[in-house]
């Protein structure tokens, strides 16, 4: 039972005294006693290689510790780094709460915020001109690019048409209005739905996807954008020059960028109709003039699916989640993709739909699975085997798994902290599925396009499906 406590204070930054953990708390007392003669930074280091919760434990056995706690930013910038990722620390200062405890570090504030973050905001972004809009859409590409500007490309609409124009949205100063979107192009790329696009410095990286004809497509394409004084924005297409033969044709496969110059590709549906379960790699090279795709061979490879979705989360990191198996089920296993030693490899992170709160409805195909400040993965919307659609919020953090798992010898109950649902307020966005969805840098902003969502098609239908055209804002609430 104490370990159910532990379990739950977890969630919490707060420590509460409870008489099981005595014992634990005297063992941190004696350590304490010893290391209060060590230097600042020698107790920086020792700290960095403890969790969370047992170094607040030692912030409780003494004034130094205590004080250490509260007053270094070193500290807190360094477990804001380790634990949330942090690249840009100009995060945390946009601090604008009305401050009783000025004394509190605010990076120590931020840290608190994001390990209690429960939900997330939404708004409706406005239309600027309502002539000069991406109409309703789904399975089209959405890429956050240059500070401040949304691409959108394809995808399908009304009467099975798949589009071929790429829009611009440009964002304001403070991200949260589009101050007008412009057609750039269309053409080229082909028109098409299901495909990946992804963004590499600055590029962007397409592949595959389904045409007007129901044919798969294999090809590769590189975005150049250019920002000229007088022009404004500007994109143009063309086709990668590849040294090796690229994967097979597909659509509804999920896509990434793992790197500076890599793109990951998994499944999709393939040229017979049939899902597949292969990886693929494309390494770019000589300054996006060349690309070479490999194929992924190992022991372990997530079953063949499509509708699912890769997540690069930071360093070698990218997680695989859902979409619809050969069976035509509606999965929910968690795979991570690692580069690091060079070595490609894939590994389950096993779980049990049982551990989570409410983990019954996470099954799904067709949702948005996004990075967000944190290193982690906010996954919304998408359907469930019997083509329910959703519009909920949760939140994947494998680091929180790993920490458990590392702590505790016994614990195979993974699961309840690798997943949290959160709430949502503001705007309710329609149940739906297939939308595309992207952050900002600073991963605190989410901007969500398009999708399917039920509603008629006729008037005389008592239920249907439909393209929907809504554009919103979702913000973490932290
Ligand atoms: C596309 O796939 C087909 C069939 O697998 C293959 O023959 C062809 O070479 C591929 N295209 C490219 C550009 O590699």
């Amino acid at each position: 039972m104490a370990e159910e406590n532990t379990t739950q204070n977890d969630d919490d930054l707060t420590l509460q005294n409870q008489s099981s953990s005595s014992s634990t708390t005297w063992e941190y007392n004696t350590w304490g006693n010893g290391m209060s003669i060590l230097a600042e930074d020698q107790l920086l280091l020792i700290f960095m290689l403890l969790p969370i919760q047992s170094i607040l434990y030692l912030g409780m056995t003494c004034k130094r510790f205590r004080s250490l706690l509260s007053h270094s930013d070193t500290l807190w910038e360094s477990l804001c780094i380790r634990d949330w990722k942090f690249q840009d620390l100009g995060v945390a200062a946009d601090d604008d709460d009305d401050d009783d405890d000025v004394d509190c570090s605010k990076l120590k504030k931020m840290y608190k915020r994001l390990h209690q973050l429960q939900s997330v905001s939404c708004r409706v972004l406005s239309v600027p001109d309502p002539d000069v809009y991406p109409g309703p859409r789904a399975s089209h590409s959405l890429n956050f690019l240059s500070g401040s500007l949304l691409f959108l490309f394809g995808g399908g609409s009304d009467g099975g048409r798949h589009l071929d124009d790429t829009w611009i949205g440009y964002l304001s100063n403070d991200l949260k209005r589009i101050l007008k979107w412009q057609l750039v192009n269309t053409g080229v790329p082909s028109g098409r739905f299901g495909h990946s696009c992804v963004v590499i410095c600055d590029h962007l990286i397409l592949f595959g996807g389904i045409n007007d004809n129901g044919i798969r497509q294999n090809d590769t394409w590189v975005g150049e954008i250019a920002l000229h004084e007088t022009l404004g924005v500007t994109l143009s297409w063309r086709l990668l020059d590849l040294l090796s033969v690229a994967p097979p044709p597909r659509g509804a496969h999920a896509g990434c960028a793992v790197d500076n110059n890599r793109m990951l590709i998994h499944g999709g549906i393939g040229l017979s109709g049939l899902r597949l379960g292969d990886t693929w790699v494309l390494d770019i090279a000589e300054n996006f003039a060349f690309g070479t795709w490999h194929e992924v061979v190992g022991h372990t490879l997530p079953v063949a699916r499509s509708g699912h979705t890769l997540t690069y989360i930071g360093g070698t990191q990218t997680i695989l989640f859902g979409g619809r198996g050969l069976g035509y089920e509606v999965l929910n296993d968690v795979w991570l993709f690692d580069t690091s030693e060079g070595q490609l490899r894939w590994v389950q992170l096993l779980y049990e739909l049982g551990n989570v709160p409410d983990g019954f409805s996470l099954p799904r195909v067709g949702h948005s699975a996004t990075l967000i400040l944190g290193g982690r993965v906010l996954i919304h919307g998408g359907e469930d085997m019997y083509r329910r659609r959703k519009n909920d919020f949760w939140v994947l953090d494998i680091t929180a798994r790993s920490i458990k798992m590392q702590s505790t010898s016994t614990s195979q109950r993974t699961g309840t902290h690798m997943w949290r649902r959160l709430k949502s307020d503001g705007f309710i966005p329609n149940c739906r599925s297939f939308h595309r969805a992207c952050a900002d840098n600073s991963g605190r902003y989410l901007y969500i396009f398009g999708g399917m969502v039920d509603g008629l098609v006729q008037p005389a239908e008592a239920f249907g499906l439909r393209f929907d055209g809504e554009h919103f804002l979702v913000e973490l609430v932290i």
